[in-house]
């Protein structure tokens, strides 16, 4: 795909708010060297090799990006980055929940959050700036953008996702990893990540109450990034990356 193309729908689909989806994933992106009709139980380690490989290559790039702009400029955009790899339990969890058989194909055909990138920036800004930044690399595909920022989840979840392949290049050939990327603004992650602890440390299901509460919390922390992001443009602060 043309790299321009790929950038110019991520503006458009920023400006909609609307998930696009650019093609599929190639069904040979993948073709472990594992055997189809052995359960993924077995092979776990052999498939999660591929997409540790994705996931290192990505985190790399990022990391570069995070110590470029650490020299050149006096901020930096990005706060954190942690990555993980979907555990087998979760993997087994979510083929069943998609009524998809357990073999290898299936689930490198229909899961595309396997290998996993959260990235933490400081403002609104950074989060697109990082996005486009990472889709405009060189062997990144976007394959999907969903935009919680713009259209946040009813609960109030705010976050950008990418789904995009990157080309790892092995011995003996070279092949496209899907990886998930997560780009959220510090107040964003905070919320994300007490949410998700309060949600799945406790087996339980949240009151309306409790609903609601998390929803003014999401729309504190909304708050606090549109005051910070004004705050830089006030201060003059540089906020492009490029
Ligand atoms: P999954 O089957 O969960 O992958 O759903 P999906 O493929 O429709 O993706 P979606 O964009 O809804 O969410 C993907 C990931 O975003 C999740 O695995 C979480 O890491 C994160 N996420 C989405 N919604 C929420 C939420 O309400 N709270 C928190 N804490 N994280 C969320
Ligand atoms: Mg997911």
């Amino acid at each position: 795909m043309e790299k321009y193309g790929t950038s110019m729908k991520i503006e458009k689909h920023l400006m909609d708010g609307e998930a696009i989806s650019i093609g599929g994933i190639e069904q040979e992106m993948l073709l472990p060297r594992a055997r189809d009709y052995l359960d993924i139980e077995r092979q776990y380690h052999q498939i999660m090799f591929l997409y540790e490989a994705g996931i290192n290559q990505l985190e790399s790039r990022i990391n570069i990006l995070k110590r470029e702009f650490q020299f050149s400029n006096d901020r930096n955009p990005i706060e954190n980055i942690e990555s993980r790899i979907k555990s087998k339990e979760s993997i087994l969890l979510k083929l069943k929940r998609k009524g998809l058989p357990m073999t290898v194909s299936a689930l490198t055909n229909n899961i595309r959050d396997i290998a996993g990138i959260r990235v933490i920036c400081p403002f609104i800004e950074d989060v697109y700036n990082v996005a486009r930044m990472l889709i405009k690399q060189k062997d990144v595909e976007l394959i999907e953008a969903k935009d919680y920022i713009l259209k946040p989840k009813e609960n109030g979840y705010r976050s950008l996702h990418l789904i995009v392949t990157t080309e790892v290049q092995f011995s003996n050939q070279t092949r496209k990893i899907p990886v998930e990327i997560q780009i959220r603004t510090i107040a964003m992650n905070f919320w994300a990540s007490t949410e998700h602890q309060l949600r799945y440390k406790k087996d339980r299901e949240f009151t309306d109450e409790v609903q609601k509460e998390l929803k003014e919390c999401a729309d504190i922390m909304a708050q606090a990034d549109r005051i910070m992001q004004n705050i830089a443009g006030e201060f003059n602060i540089n906020l492009e990356l490029w």
